[in-house]
């Protein structure tokens, strides 16, 4: 089958084109390296694109050239704080661009089996009812959250408007190898896992704990999140529907410290600051209609963590 990933050159996009590839299938990405890396993929395998989704006549090249069996929107400004300093580019990137590929979609791919929108719980934002159903309400609290949930709309628009065959996944909190730890917006344990190898490397390392550490997430491991992405991809039931990605279970971000610190058996050095703007206190998911779709959630967040650092430790 013939796959397209966008942002397929950052941490979730890298390891299913790896996944795709393993499995026989032909994977184009294409990723402008904001924040992806092309070390991330193997460029024998994966045809890769450096471009920015944002450029109408190289998307519009890239769905003439291939008539893709899946296709898989990635691409985005993955940071819920980053959004909030740079709001009118998050907008092209995480809306607009998607809106354009979707046309093209329409108009260029005639056979095409699936879409897939890589949307977020930031969606609920902090309204307290827990766990977060895909029908709870929806409270954007950042512009990232307004675009995705704008995103999402225009797929679930075109699947049922114009037989764009389309799902939507809402990701929370994913980690593990691969996740690029150097912007200050970065994924938390990427960043927490950076701190550790510094420390490690002798170096006097500080993390930051934005508010009292006591906010809660709902931390998934990549290779789970792979097995909910083929799951929606095939399924012939999860068409124009909606899922969380998930584990079903919260963990504070002081719980997550302590388990880095029993890991490596050494103390972090800690410095808690106020609270970011538009950060969401509470979040974990339920994932039963994942479930209905076969899924199982393999990884406990102790479990996660260790493949996580025994995987980083082998790379060193
Ligand atoms: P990531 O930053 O590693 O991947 C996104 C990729 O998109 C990067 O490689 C980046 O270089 C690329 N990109 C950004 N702007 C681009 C542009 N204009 N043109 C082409 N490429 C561009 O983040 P990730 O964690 O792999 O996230 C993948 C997707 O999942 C994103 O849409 C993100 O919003 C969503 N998501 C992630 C999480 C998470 O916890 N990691 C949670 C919810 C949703
Ligand atoms: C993350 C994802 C976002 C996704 C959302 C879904 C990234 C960069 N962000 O956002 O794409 O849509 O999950 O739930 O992958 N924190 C610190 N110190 C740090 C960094 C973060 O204390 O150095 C705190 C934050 O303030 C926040 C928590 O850790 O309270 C998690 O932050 P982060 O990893 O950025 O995740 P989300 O904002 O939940």
């Amino acid at each position: 089958m013939k796959y397209l990933i966008t942002g397929g050159a950052g941490f979730i996009g890298s390891s299913l084109a790896k996944k795709l590839v393993d499995n026989g299938h032909e994977v184009t990405v294409i990723d402008d390296l904001s924040m992806g890396k092309k070390e991330n993929l193997d460029t024998e395998k994966v045809y890769f694109i450096k471009g920015d989704i944002r450029d109408n006549e190289l998307m519009e090249q890239v769905f003439e050239k291939t008539q893709f069996d899946y296709v898989f929107l990635l691409a985005a400004i993955a940071s819920v704080a980053d959004s909030i300093q740079r709001p009118i580019e998050t907008h092209e990137v995480n809306l607009d661009a998607n809106l354009n590929i979707l046309k093209l979609i329409k108009e260029k791919q005639n056979d095409i089996k699936r879409v897939v929108f890589a949307s977020s719980a930031a969606v609920y934002g902090d309204e307290p009812t827990l766990p977060k159903k895909e029908n709870s309400q929806i409270k954007p609290l950042s512009p990232y959250a307004i675009d995705k949930f704008a995103s999402e709309q225009f797929v679930l628009l075109y699947n049922n408007l114009y037989g764009v065959p389309a799902s939507v996944v809402r990701f929370f909190n994913v980690y593990g190898m691969n996740q690029n730890p150097e912007s200050p917006y970065s994924g938390v344990l990427s960043i927490i896992t950076d701190k550790f190898k510094q420390k490690l490397a002798g170096k006097d390392a500080v993390f930051n704990v934005y508010g009292d550490g006591n906010q809660e997430r709902d931390f998934v491991f990549i290779e789970d999140v792979i097995q909910a992405l083929m799951l929606v991809s095939e399924s012939e039931s999860s068409r124009g529907n909606v899922y969380n990605v998930g584990t079903g279970i919260a963990t504070s971000l002081n719980r997550i410290i302590e388990i880095y610190n029993d890991y490596f058996k050494i103390s972090m050095k800690l410095n808690y600051l106020p609270s970011r703007d538009g950060d969401i206190r509470y979040s974990y998911a339920d994932i039963s209609s994942l479930q209905n779709l076969g899924y199982v959630p393999i990884y406990s967040i102790v479990k996660g963590i260790h493949s996580y650092l025994k995987k980083e430790l082998e790379n060193l």
